[in-house]
C-alpha cells in the first residue's frame, strides 16, 4: 500500500518519515538484541544448579528475570510465601513473564496479558498455553536452580518460605 502511495507521492516527506520509521524500528530491536546479547554472555557456570541470589532479594507478586548458563532466562516468582520458576518465554508471542506480575494467582506476561499458573506453567481453563518450568531449592538462605527445564506445564512443588523468611 505504501509503495502504491509512493508512486503518486509529490513530496518526500512522507517517505522519510515511512523509511525514517522502518530504519528507526528495525535499528532498536538490533541495539535491544545486542544489550541482551551483552547480558546473556555474563552468564557462567554449567551442569549443575546455580544460585540465583538472596531468597530476600525477592519481591513478594513481582517476577525476577535470571540468566541461566545455556542463556535461557527463567522467570522466578513470590507469591503469598511460595516460590516458583518458569520459563520466561511467553507462549503467545516470546514475551517476557518476568517482567509480569501475579495477577488472580497467575503469573501475567506484560505484553497481551496471558496468564500462567506459577506451579505448573498452564494457562488457567479454558486455556491451554503452557511454557517450561524449573526445579528450585533454597541453600543457606540462597535460591538455586537447576538450568535444565522442565516440559512446558510439568508442576513443580513451590518452595514453601518458612514463618520468619515470608515478605
Ligand atoms: S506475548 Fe505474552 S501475552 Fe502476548
Amino acid at each position: 500500500m505504501a509503495l502504491g502511495y509512493f508512486q503518486n507521492a509529490t513530496s518526500g516527506f512522507i517517505v522519510f518519515i515511512f523509511f525514517g520509521g522502518a530504519l528507526t524500528v528495525v535499528g532498536l530491536h538490533l541495539w535491544s538484541g545486542m544489550l541482551e546479547n551483552r547480558q546473556d554472555s555474563t552468564a557462567t557456570g554449567r551442569g549443575a544448579w546455580v544460585p540465583v541470589c538472596p531468597v530476600g532479594d525477592l519481591q513478594d507478586k513481582r517476577g525476577k528475570v535470571f540468566v541461566l548458563p545455556d542463556g535461557e532466562r527463567a522467570a522466578i516468582f513470590l507469591y503469598g510465601g511460595k516460590i516458583s520458576a518458569l520459563s520466561n518465554l511467553c507462549a503467545h508471542q516470546n514475551g517476557p513473564l518476568g517482567e509480569g506480575r501475579m495477577l488472580y494467582g497467575c503469573v501475567t506476561c506484560p505484553w497481551h496479558g496471558y496468564q500462567y499458573r506459577p506451579a505448573d506453567g498452564r494457562s488457567p481453563p479454558p486455556f491451554t498455553e503452557k511454557v517450561p518450568t524449573y526445579n528450585i531449592a533454597i541453600e543457606n538462605d540462597v535460591l538455586m536452580i537447576d538450568p535444565v527445564a522442565n516440559a512446558a506445564g510439568t508442576y513443580v512443588e513451590p518452595l514453601v518460605l518458612a514463618e520468619g523468611e515470608k515478605q
